[in-house]
């Protein structure tokens, strides 16, 4: 009798490719995930792709930093290098994505690039996001997730990739994103060197839901071609409104902390872990996202090949 059903396709697996190292590293706080090398990242991609997940995410980790991120927008930096290598593998074999943010390449681990005083610069950020874009989509991302909450992101990426020809590239608006204690894992697969918080940039969780619909109404009207809501489980009242309100698809990003809390009571035997997976996946599912970013997609596709 169940109606609500999670499958392979529906899940977009977010994947990390780190700079100058030789082996995968693993990342002690997301058991089961690594830091890829160039290769790997190939490899795993195609697996995934092969078993049926809908989609991949990829953020990079160079070895510089800078205070304006550098690394992302040079076509040689590790975000791009991989976006590359994976386009020319899979072309459209998958739809490709890249993490729109600056927070991996610059030294204060912030997602923008710093006033004299040490605030996010909202405006000048917008200019490295137009260019950082660029570089994404001539290395081959179908779709770019501005994850870096900046007002008015979404709008100038739209400009800067009609204008550079790129219009059949598109946009993921991380509309309602959360500033949540839930993205702790992420801070170590990114080597994030942030000090503080994103409080002056992120949705802030004691917000009620018209909050997220202003959100969701701006990054539709400045283009998006999905919204997002993240984290997931603990914002599915908020998921369950953007779904309905949205006239665009709705993605949910299961983060690296509902992993996490997952994979270590299951570790410690307090919990089932497949029948946990699949019941959060399916809650998320059923809240309203058509398609959900999570740490587990290539190993659910692995097992309903099974
Ligand atoms: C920003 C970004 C973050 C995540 C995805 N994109 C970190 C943040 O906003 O602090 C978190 C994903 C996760 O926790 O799994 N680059």
């Amino acid at each position: 009798m169940s109606d609500v059903h999670v499958r392979p396709a529906d899940l977009i697996l977010p994947m990390f490719v780190r700079e100058g190292i030789a082996e995968p590293a693993p990342i002690s706080s997301m058991p089961g995930v690594v830091q890829h090398t160039q290769e790997s990242l190939v490899k795993a991609a195609v697996e995934a792709v092969e078993a049926g997940v809908g989609g991949l995410m990829i953020f990079g980790i160079p070895t510089e930093k800078d205070a304006v991120g550098s690394g992302a927008d040079d076509p040689d930096g590790v975000l791009n290098v991989g976006l590359r290598r994976l386009q020319s593998e899979l072309g459209d074999d998958t739809v490709l994505m890249a993490d729109l943010c600056l927070d991996e390449f610059t030294d204060h681990g912030h997602c923008g690039v710093l006033d004299a005083a040490g605030a996010v610069d909202n405006d000048a950020t917008l200019r490295r996001y137009a260019s950082m874009a660029l570089a994404q989509a001539e290395a081959g991302a179908h779709l770019l997730g501005t994850s870096g909450m900046m007002d008015g992101q979404v709008a100038v990426v739209r400009a800067a990739l009609d204008a550079a020809g790129h219009l059949d590239t598109g946009i993921l608006g991380y509309a309602p994103k959360y500033a949540s204690a839930f993205y702790g894992p992420f801070r170590e697969a990114v080597n994030s060197s942030l000090v503080g918080d994103r409080k002056s940039y992120q949705q802030d969780a004691s917000r009620s839901v018209a909050d997220a619909l202003a959100e969701v109404a701006l990054d539709v009207a400045e283009g998006a071609d999905i919204v997002m809501v993240k984290p997931a489980l603990p914002y599915l009242d908020i998921l369950r409104a953007v779904a309905d309100a949205s006239p665009v698809p709705v993605a949910a990003y299961q983060i690296s902390g509902e992993y996490a809390m997952v994979e270590a009571a299951a570790e410690r035997g307090w919990l089932e872990r497949e029948r946990a997976i699949l019941e959060t996946l399916t809650s998320i599912k059923r809240a309203g996202a058509s398609m959900i970013l999570t740490y587990w997609a290539a190993e659910f596709a692995q097992l309903s090949l099974r």
